[in-house]
């Protein structure tokens, strides 16, 4: 059965289904409990030019139906990912998509340029994490600064480029059209929302950094509707991310008009989850009788 879905001429994802960046590392862990090679894509850990060792621990705390972490963009590098990591992810039959960011227009273009190499498919440029104090959310908050970075970071690279959006602006269908117009082929909405937990033994944060970025079932409500008005305004693809953990999730982030859907903190909970998600969604399709995934895509009914 076909539940294939294009993204942009080049880049066709076997289903809608991929990981999402930041939960899923590089894919090692992962790949020793199933087969790659069923997913519509991995998305990387984000990537800097240097390596980057991130925030004070602890990291990560779980809240009612989600969790918030404070990672800090720890990753090993771009050179280091290239080297050590992209060789083994090519082993499987997926398409491959680099998370990545910078702390300067600089740096983001020298990155797209250094990613620019066989055997990615795609490039994520985060403009939107809330937990790091250069770079992330500064570059995605204004459409001007937004429209720029994302039209130098085209030239600079092949590759099809999403950019990841923040939840937190006034106006995401604006934010949505800045990167259009600079040249994006789809969009990730959207990024973790900001959050802090507070210890009322210790009278203490939880998390080392003060505040985090909340994700899991929590935020998906309003990343649905984040994706439904980003879709009605945009005419690139839609990636979906945000408390996805069931079939019938991918179901209707799809109706909301997502192209594909990235799955993030579900995985921690259940690193199998992919399995079953993937397989729930083709039995969807096969009982509901539709051939193609773009029988879904944006139908949901409003009249
Ligand atoms: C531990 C953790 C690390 C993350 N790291 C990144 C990252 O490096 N780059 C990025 O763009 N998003 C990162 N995210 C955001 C996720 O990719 C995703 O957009 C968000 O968690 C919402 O999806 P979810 O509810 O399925 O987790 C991270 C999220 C978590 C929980």
């Amino acid at each position: 059965m076909d539940i294939s879905v294009r993204i942009t001429p080049s880049l066709t994802l076997k289903n809608p289904v991929l990981s999402a960046s930041g939960t899923f590392a590089y894919g090692e862990e992962f790949s020793r409990l199933f087969d790659l090679s069923l997913l519509g894509g991995v998305v990387t850990k984000g990537l800097s030019l240097l390596p980057k060792e991130g925030n004070p621990t602890p990291r990560i705390c779980e809240t009612s139906s989600g969790l918030i972490n404070a990672i800090g963009l720890e990753n090993i590098g771009a050179d280091a990912f290239i080297a050590e990591k992209l060789p083994f992810l090519r082993q499987f039959d997926t398409s491959i998509v680099v998370n990545f960011f910078g702390t300067s227009e600089e740096e983001y273009v020298l990155m797209a340029e250094k990613l620019d190499i066989e055997g990615i498919s795609a490039l994520e440029m985060n403009v939107s994490c809330p937990n790091i104090k250069k770079g992330g959310i500064e570059f995605g908050k204004d459409p001007h600064v937004l429209r720029r970075l994302t039209a130098n970071v085209r030239s600079a690279t092949s590759k099809p480029l999403f950019v990841k959006l923040s939840p937190m602006v006034t106006q995401i269908g604006e934010m949505a059209l800045a990167a259009q117009e600079g040249g994006a082929d789809a969009l990730t909405c959207a990024n973790t929302f900001p959050a802090m937990a507070i210890n009322e033994k210790t009278c203490r944060p939880i998390l080392g950094n003060v505040t985090g970025g909340l994700s899991g079932p929590a935020i998906k409500p309003i990343a649905l509707k984040i994706v439904w008005e980003v879709s009605k305004q945009a005419c690139i693809p839609v990636i979906a991310s945000g408390g996805i953990t069931t079939w019938r999730d991918v179901v209707q982030f799809l109706l909301a008009g997502a192209s594909a859907v990235e799955i993030g903190s579900a995985s921690l909970r259940d690193p199998l989850c992919f399995t079953e998600i993937i397989r729930g969604f083709a039995d969807y399709m096969r009982e509901k009788g539709l051939k193609s995934v773009s029988e879904l895509i944006g139908k949901l009914k409003t009249d």
